[in-house]
């Protein structure tokens, strides 16, 4: 369903004192200066449109189960064993919480060193890039995978001489499974065609195929997870120029600790293992939406990137 944004806006009170009112819903904290009896006034209840227009304003965009968990709920203590009794052991602090819910199977996340491991022996192992998407499909070692909807392989001309590379994908990507289609992929489509590249021309990945829930970032351990995978996706399409999108995917494929400030516009050499391939970092379209005056330093980075692309005369 799509949602109403911004038609639940925060407004002050009508005594204009205190907010007392956002995206429709009334704060159950009375403004103080309203007359004693308004303050007593029952709040109506939202509507069910209400309640989700105020959870996505507040980034909540997404379900994660379909039964709700009472966080807030104080656990059952756990009674101690019979034999144990006698011991006297030391009361505990805090009641212990009650046994865990049963987690499906597919649901357990692997150990973070494990996961890696494992994680670069399946990519290392794939032949080609529908392997290697293959393998990815089923790959269980990263709990993104059971929060997003669709993996986000790739999208493009795998034969293509250029690849540009993001962080993660959002929710219009995790509803499409292919990357850079919301609004920065808009922008990031203008920069390409500004130096004369499309999706035919070009190959678009993620470092992290799997879409972080509510956009949060990346753990370092996520990223160190799926490294293996966007290293061998690189290795496989074996481009000409490799562009980072950004900081994150700039320190996590470049190995740069600088900022994107720094790194920018400078080129680097990548190393596939069987290839050096020339890298150059340019901002990330989301970025350039907030702050459209560092359009003008990515143009320079799209010229760099057009010229390296020329055939050499
Ligand atoms: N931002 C990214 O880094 N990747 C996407 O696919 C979309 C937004």
């Amino acid at each position: 369903m799509e949602l109403p944004s911004g038609r639940f806006r925060a407004a002050p009170c009508r005594f204009g004192h205190d907010r007392l009112r956002k995206t429709g819903l009334h704060f159950s904290a009375p403004c103080s200066k309203l007359p004693p009896i308004m303050a007593l006034m029952p709040e109506p209840t939202p509507t069910l449109q209400q309640l989700l227009a105020f959870y996505l304003e507040a980034g909540v965009d997404c379900a994660l189960g379909d039964e709700p968990i009472n966080r807030l709920e104080e656990p059952e203590p756990v009674p101690a064993p019979a034999a144990a009794r006698p011991m006297a052991a030391p009361s505990p602090l805090r009641p212990l919480p009650a046994a865990m819910p049963a987690v499906p199977r597919s649901e357990i996340t692997v150990a973070p060193d494990a996961a890696i491991a494992s994680a670069r022996e399946a990519a290392r192992t794939a032949p080609t890039l529908a392997d290697l998407r293959a393998l990815m499909e089923t790959f269980d070692g990263c709990a993104l995978k059971h929060t997003a909807t669709k993996l986000v392989f790739a999208d493009g001309n795998p034969e293509a001489r250029v690849m540009f590379v993001g962080e993660a994908p959002g929710r219009d990507e995790d509803i499409e499974g292919l990357p850079f289609v919301g609004r920065s992929g808009k922008l990031l489509d203008r920069m390409i065609a500004s130096i004369g590249l499309d999706r035919r021309s070009a190959y678009i990945a993620n470092v992290i195929p799997w879409r972080p829930p509510g956009n949060r970032t990346p753990t370092p351990q996520e990223t160190q997870v799926c490294l293996p995978f966007i290293q061998r996706q690189i290795e496989l399409v074996n481009p000409d120029v490799l562009v980072t999108l950004g900081n994150p995917s700039t320190q996590a494929l470049l190995g740069t600790r600088e900022g994107i400030m720094r790194s920018r516009g400078k080129w680097l050499d990548y190393d596939t293992g069987t290839r050096t391939i020339r890298a150059i970092a340019t901002f990330h379209p989301a970025y350039l939406l907030r702050s459209p005056s560092y359009k003008r330093l990515t143009w320079q980075d799209l010229r760099a990137i057009a010229k390296a692309l020329q055939p050499a005369t």
